[in-house]
């Protein structure tokens, strides 16, 4: 069968899957498709598992949202991604401008983490515990986290996260690491100076937001160099948007770059799977995020299969 996840295991990785969030949830139609699993053995919560919607305000956890997310999932036996326990983005205001020192700011981490990751112990495989610890030149990214602890909150996250799950593979997820270059070094001298210090780390998110043509000729090169540090890879926030209208050979060249995402991550014995950005037009992130851009999905916002689809099909 030419599916998605059918394919994707038949290539020896563990999963195909898509972002969904809670208010598509509503839409019978989307969930029928999302329940496909020939096409999605794993879900990931766009949002809601992130700390503004876990941890609103201090010691006051909110998992509603994700453990809907996560029943969805159950009910088709479809592993779940966690994302994420720290992130600079969609933090509540108690945390960004709690003026924190060092000290108490590393307990919050830490207690964050730990709740989190404890919460739904034994339901997910994989934790983006840390998410976008780095700027595009490599430096570190100037988030409330780095300013106050340096890098001590990565590896405190990390810590308590093993702790939490022990079983479930610790990641840190950034973009722009998908080719080789000042911020995949990056990534790579921050997984070296973990590993000497003895602080778990299991694998590298590729989050690979494209632009149609633009898919990077190292992605595969970028995936091996982490691989060759002894962790697993995956592709997890998979989309490849274009400026719209979205045309015939638009859509044609989106087909031939989803293909040529897939052939990396099939090539990469140690990629474990690929996550889209969702899988609709409809729900996708991007239009509301990048002005004049869209169509980055494989379905079209009818839920109609695009070019894209076949192109994954062809990568696999
Ligand atoms: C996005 C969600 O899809 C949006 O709904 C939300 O408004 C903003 O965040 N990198 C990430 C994801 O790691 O968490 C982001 O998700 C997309 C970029």
């Amino acid at each position: 069968l030419a599916q998605l996840n059918v394919l994707a295991q038949s290539a020896g990785k563990l999963y195909f899957g898509t972002a969904t969030d809670n208010p598509e949830l509503t839409n019978t139609t989307y969930v029928a498709q999302l329940s496909n699993t020939l096409d999605f053995h794993q879900l990931t919560a766009a949002n809601s598992m992130k700390w503004d919607a876990t941890e609103p305000s201090r010691g006051t956890f909110t998992f509603s949202g994700g453990d809907a997310i996560v029943a969805q999932a159950q009910k088709n036996n479809q592993l779940i991604r966690g994302h994420n326990c720290v992130w600079h983005n969609q933090l509540p205001s108690w945390v960004t401008s709690g003026n924190f020192n060092n000290a108490t700011l590393l307990s919050i981490v830490e207690t964050h983490c730990s709740t989190l990751v404890s919460h739904y112990k034994g339901k997910i495989r994989d934790w983006d515990v840390i998410n976008e610890p780095f700027n595009d030149d490599g430096t570190f990214r100037q988030s409330v986290f780095f300013t106050t602890t340096g890098t001590s909150y990565i590896s405190t996250a990390l810590r308590a996260a093993r702790a939490a799950d022990p079983q479930a593979k610790l990641y840190i997820n950034d973009f722009n690491i998908e080719a080789t270059g000042a911020k995949a070094t990056a990534m790579v001298n921050l997984v070296k100076q973990l590993q000497a210090e003895g602080v778990p780390i299991d694998g590298i998110g590729l989050q690979s937001h494209f632009i149609v043509g633009e898919v990077p000729t190292t992605l595969q090169q970028s995936m091996q160099n982490f691989v060759n540090l002894g962790l697993e890879v995956a592709i997890t926030e998979l989309d490849i948007r274009m400026t719209l209208p979205e045309t015939p050979a638009l859509l044609a060249q989106q087909a031939k770059d989803y293909t040529t995402v897939i052939q990396a991550c099939k090539n990469v014995q140690r990629c474990v799977g690929v996550t889209l950005w969702d899988w609709t037009d409809k729900f996708s992130w991007v239009p509301g995020t990048f002005a004049g851009q869209g169509g980055a999905c494989p379905w079209d916002e009818n839920f109609a299969k695009k070019p894209a689809y076949n192109g994954i099909v062809a990568g696999w």
